[in-house]
């Protein structure tokens, strides 16, 4: 999740582009980098100093050439390649005349880079993004203006991209194009800018216009033009920004947490950018295990806290299911006290969306301590934990800001069920037809999520006849019990009502005594083969007096014989369900805690990364 920022016709421009990178420092990042471009000379300045990088970068900057008019700008958050300076935007060709920025995924950069290669192209860095310098270096040699080498490069890649390219040959024009990650064009007198979020160039710009997926825009200090793919005009839409600050740093939304809600299709999206070969094996490119030793594998233990840990409990089906592994599950903080047992072969995944919470890193690190081989999966890249780690998957939601998680989860199971497909795969319990298929599913999972995120006013309408309640059960089977569990942690958090998540089967061992008029019981009914049991208990607290709502699938006409009210969601492979099912229970929280008075982004007594035990 980079930043990434442009101006072109601008009388200060460096200024303009460390302001604008400043501003996105609320994205995280790990290094940064400027490049100036103006005839015959590009002049570039990069910086790793993780937090310090942008305070860094305007130091070297202070030894920049005056006279620039045009420039770019970028906070990277390292996907392939370590966040060193060397791998830090922009790039350059082989000239040194073109220069990138790009945030996103190239998928098929490796192909890409080989041809390039064998075609005498000298890379200097480790990233996915180079390959798009060189391709433009190759347009631009065939005679191309800059605008058709960025059209035809763009012909070759598959991936996400948000992409802005100068040349020193064609100076005072900037071409920027995007498939996925953001990108807005901003306009004022004499001056053009692009930038992946508004709060980049606000102060700035006096219109807003945006790019979609596989549009392309020439940009000058005159203006811009666009085309898409093919290269037919295309008319770029004009935005209407009434934005402070602060409203822009959360995209338009009333508070992170909506924003974050609202991301979760791109966060898994994103997640499963460049994970699956043509060949069909799943790949994790900064996963440091061996095929041999993942084959080797005779017991897995996952530790987590809070969030992480429900998804560390969806991981444990789908690694039981597919990978016929046996896993146990461990909340972080009483793994590391009570002398595990760690034998030979043990595999020890610690999951954290900061991964700096230290019950989790002491977990990793008492696994370790006793011979476990530990993986991380980190939202932020070289984290604690994923550097104390035997190796990595990293989470791609972009930075969450807001203290209840929520996209950070859903890119939590994508990433683990990867994972357990990997696994699959080297211990061949599921054919390759399945895997394939099993792929194909969670590769659906993005669209579904926006479509129950489209379904969001009927979440609404039910939290309002629900205000006044105060004690909630959340049930669910299978996968459908850590949804749960994550949903009632959602509603406790935010809206300070009593709620508690269980197994649905064992509601009567127990809790059922606490269920009378005025108690709600919000049941995950989402998977057919527990569909008929967990009716039953349905119909159990409904004869108690209890308020029911479900959340069910599109095709499910029994439920409302038991729910006295249904949050629709489409059909999936139930593995996937927690993906989807915990949005309207997202949502329902929020809304809760609104409706409530509530701070969502900062509920009381809460931190964000809890770093004491
Ligand atoms: C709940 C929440 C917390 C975190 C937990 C672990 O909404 O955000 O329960 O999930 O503190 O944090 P990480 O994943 O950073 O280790």
């Amino acid at each position: 999740m980079c930043g990434i920022i442009g101006v072109v016709g601008s009388s200060d421009t460096l200024d303009t582009l460390l302001e604008g990178l400043t501003r996105l420092e609320y994205r995280g990042y790990d290094s940064a980098g400027v490049a100036l471009v103006r005839q015959g000379q590009t002049w570039r300045a990069r910086t790793a100093e993780g937090t310090e990088s942008v305070s860094a970068l305007k130091e070297e900057c202070k030894k920049a050439p005056r006279g620039f008019t045009s420039g770019i700008g970028h906070t990277r958050w390292a996907t392939h390649g370590a966040p060193e300076a060397v791998n830090a935007h922009p790039h350059l060709d082989c000239s040194g005349h073109v220069a990138i920025i790009h945030n996103g995924i190239i998928e098929n950069h490796a192909e890409i880079r080989a041809e390039l290669e064998a075609r005498g192209h000298l890379f200097s860095s480790r990233t996915d993004s180079e390959v798009l310098a060189h391709l433009v270096e190759e347009a631009r040699g065939g005679g191309a203006e800059l605008m058709e080498a960025v059209r035809v490069s763009l012909l070759t890649v598959r991936g996400a991209f948000a992409v802005a390219a100068m040349d020193a040959t064609e100076p005072d024009v900037i071409v920027a194009a995007r498939r996925i990650s953001p990108l807005v064009v901003g306009t004022a007198p004499g001056v053009t800018y692009l930038a992946s979020d508004i709060p980049a160039i606000l102060d700035r710009a006096t219109a807003f216009y945006a790019v979609n997926d596989d549009e392309i825009v020439r940009m000058g200090p005159e203006g811009f033009r666009a085309i898409d793919l093919e290269g037919a005009p295309v008319r770029l839409k004009q935005l209407t920004i009434d934005w402070d600050l602060e409203t822009a740093e959360k995209g338009g939304f009333d508070d992170f947490m909506s924003k974050e809600i609202a991301e979760q299709p791109d966060a898994i999206r994103a997640t499963l950018l460049d994970r699956r070969r043509k060949d069909g094996t799943i790949t994790f490119d900064e996963l440091r295990v061996s095929d041999d030793e993942l084959r080797d594998v005779k017991r897995v233990v996952l530790v987590a806290a809070g969030t992480s840990h429900h998804a560390a409990l969806v991981a444990k089906y789908a690694i039981e299911r597919w990978a016929r592994l046996g896993v146990d599950v461990d909340i972080a903080s009483e793994y590391r006290y009570r002398d595990p047992i760690v034998e030979v072969g043990t595999l020890v995944i610690g999951v954290s969306q900061s991964g700096e919470t230290i019950d989790t890193i002491q977990a990793a690190r008492e696994a370790r301590r006793r011979g476990a081989r530990v993986v991380a999966i980190s939202n932020i890249v070289d984290s604690s934990l994923a550097r104390e780690s035997d190796a990595v998957i990293y989470t791609r939601a972009g930075l969450e800001v807001s203290v209840a998680s929520t996209k950070a989860f859903v890119a939590q199971v994508a990433a683990l069920e990867l994972l357990a497909l990997r696994l699959a795969q080297l211990r061949q319990t599921l054919s390759p037809s399945d895997v394939d298929a099993l792929f194909l599913g969670l590769s659906h999972v993005s669209a579904q999520v926006a479509q129950v995120l489209a379904r969001g006013a009927d979440v609404d309408d039910v939290a309002k006849q629900l205000l006044g309640a105060r004690d909630f059960f959340f049930l669910g089977r299978h996968v459908g019990f850590p949804t749960a569990l994550e949903g009632a942690l959602k509603l406790k958090e935010l809206s300070y009502l009593h709620a508690e998540g269980y197994p649905a089967g064992e509601l009567k061992h127990g809790p059922l005594a606490l269920i009378e008029p005025g108690v709600v019981v919000v049941a995950v009914a989402t998977d057919p083969a527990m569909h008929e049991k967990l009716l039953s208990n349905l119909a159990e607290v409904k004869a108690r007096g209890a308020t029911v709502v479900a959340v069910a699938t599109d095709d499910d006409e029994k439920i409302e014989a038991v729910a006295d009210y249904v949050l629709r969601v489409p059909v999936t492979e139930p593995m996937f369900t927690p993906m989807i099912d915990i949005v309207p229970l997202q949502l329902f929280a929020y809304a809760m805690a609104r409706g409530l008075g509530k701070n969502v982004d900062r509920p009381r007594n809460l931190a964000k990364t809890v770093t004491v035990e």
